[in-house]
């Protein structure tokens, strides 16, 4: 890339940046994808110097993946080009002076602008309006472009989702807007595509008739320390199902696309999300961590920053139903939750197996109870796993369930799986848009989830409780069963 470009990320003091953006933004550099001619500004409220702020930089820089003699080097390298504006969010004379400065730091000649907003949810509408009315936003896709960046939570429901994208569209165009979600950066996420229309052979069977149900699961270890203020406005179904589960989902379910177009792309997205049945209290269980006995973890009540009397759920369980021909009667089965017994993000997809030929020869399972399974495990450890059964090598007949196991640390020993941000910051800054969520996307992503989500508020009932680093509500077994599906192990996180 060889045209000037200015990073900036607005709140550039928080969390999201110290830990994600910054050491991404550095990867990128270090590994020589950026131009040369490249600027890293920080903006946020807090007063720090330039010299304060790169220090608390140096702290995130990662250099375990950069070669060990260069890293330093490097560092120091990419901290010279880091600046640092203090402004309010939603002052535009403060955003005026601000772009007299990036200005002179890029030499008289504005640079091609990515602008990332690293700011609670709260802030955007206020901030882009000041952005823009000061013209350090300009709207329109010419060049020198100007590029927004934003990550969920998109909204609350479908309202206010409607809300925040009317104030994106009164200052800036479609074509300038980058709606994040990091999921769709991550390897194994970006390639379902490819598993599914690279190998042609798979299009037969991606089906109802050879498909029983799919199961799509995230779960953490460790509870909301920390993030318990974020969270506890938003739970665990819009901070992860509706968004991260979603679009995973609509990956495994669309149709395929006609060419790789961004828009080929999403438009089959948005298909499959409008054929989604929208969901209902009865689809869901939704719980919420509490203390075991002799854990040392607390409950999700007496986290920092939570009320007492919080119904905030931190665990839910989901069955979507996809309407179209392909789907018609396969069950979506989505899980997601905190302080659970296993920390994966991964995909499920159970074929039927109506084999009967071999029901009289000696095997560990008879063939009849063996689901072939693929398993898509988009963290940790990527891996993609066929479960099928073969004869155990030897004299006689003997079955066994087995895998066909491509793990990728044993594959790609050498190989560096980069974080999804540095993926997603280099697709922006090329203007690559198919891993980025259109906004008729997100409305559609809504419709399934308002529904319930507004019963749920109605109900105001506490979510059922589960000990920390159980594997969930028991509920869920009965949920899953009402659908067909029992597998108990799975349910429970089992590898
Ligand atoms: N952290 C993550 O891992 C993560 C993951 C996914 C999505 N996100 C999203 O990314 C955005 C940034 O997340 P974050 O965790 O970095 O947020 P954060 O640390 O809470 O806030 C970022 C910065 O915003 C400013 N800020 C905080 N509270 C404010 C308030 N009440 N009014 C105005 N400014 C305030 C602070 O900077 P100053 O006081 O210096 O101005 C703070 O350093 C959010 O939209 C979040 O939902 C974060």
């Amino acid at each position: 890339m060889s045209t000037s470009l200015t990073i900036i990320v607005v709140g550039a003091t928080g969390d999201l940046a110290r830990r994600k953006l910054f050491p991404a933004l550095f990867a990128c550099f270090a590994r020589g994808h950026l131009p040369a001619d490249v600027r890293f500004v920080g903006l946020a409220r807090t007063a720090l110097t330039a010299e304060a702020f790169r220090q608390k930089l140096a702290e995130g820089l990662r250099c375990e993946e950069i070669e060990a003699g260069s890293c330093s080097l490097q560092a120091g390298e990419f901290l010279q080009r880091c600046h640092y504006i203090r402004c309010e969010y939603e002052d535009a004379a403060g955003y005026t002076a601000a772009a007299a400065q990036l200005l002179h730091a890029e030499g008289g000649h504005r640079a091609n602008r990515l602008i990332y907003l690293a700011v609670p949810p709260f802030v955007f509408g206020g901030a882009v309006r000041a952005m823009a009315t000061s013209g350090f936003l300009p709207r329109g896709a010419a060049t020198p472009w100007t590029r927004l960046v934003i990550e969920k939570p998109f909204g609350r429901d479908r309202a206010s989702y409607a809300e925040l994208a009317a104030a994106l569209a009164a200052v800036c165009d479609e074509e300038q807007l980058f709606r994040i979600d990091h999921y769709l950066g991550k390897e194994m996420v970006q390639n379902l595509l490819v598993l599914r229309f690279a190998n042609s052979f798979f299009e037969p069977v991606w089906q109802r008739t050879c498909i029983s149900h799919v199961h799509i699961a995230w779960s953490e270890k460790q509870g909301v320390a920390g993030r318990a203020g974020y969270f506890d406005q938003y739970g665990i179904l819009r901070d992860v199902m509706q968004n991260h589960l979603m679009q995973m989902l609509s990956l495994i379910a669309m149709e395929p696309p006609a060419s790789l177009a961004a828009d080929a792309i999403r438009d089959q997205k948005v298909a499959v999300l409008r054929a989604i049945v929208p969901l209902e209290r009865d689809d869901l269980v939704v719980g919420q961590y509490v203390a075991a006995t002799g854990a040392a973890q607390r409950g999700y009540l007496q986290e920092e920053g939570v009320p007492v009397s919080s119904i905030t759920p931190t665990y839910a369980a989901a069955v979507v139903r996809v309407a179209t021909p392909r789907w018609q009667g396969v069950p979506f089965l989505l899980t997601a939750g905190k302080g659970l017994c296993t920390a994966r993000t991964e995909v499920r997809i159970h074929f039927r197996n109506d084999a009967t030929l071999f029901d009289g020869v000696t095997a560990d399972i008879p063939c009849h109870a063996v689901t072939n399974e693929l398993l898509i495990r988009v963290q940790p450890a990527e891996k993609l796993a066929l479960r099928i059964i073969s004869k155990v090598p030897g004299v006689g007949m003997q079955l066994g369930s087995t895998e066909l196991d491509l793990s990728y640390r044993e594959k790609y020993p050498t190989q560096r799986i980069a974080d999804a941000y540095e993926n997603l910051l280099l697709d922006v800054i090329r203007g690559d848009r198919s891993l980025f969520i259109r906004s008729d996307e997100l409305a559609a992503a809504w419709d399934i989830f308002t529904p319930a989500l507004q019963q749920l508020a109605a109900q105001q009932q506490p979510p059922l409780p589960y000990a920390i680093g159980s594997c969930g509500p028991a509920a869920l077994h009965a949920l899953a069963a009402t659908h067909g599906i029992f597998d108990t192990a799975e349910l429970e996180g089992a590898p």
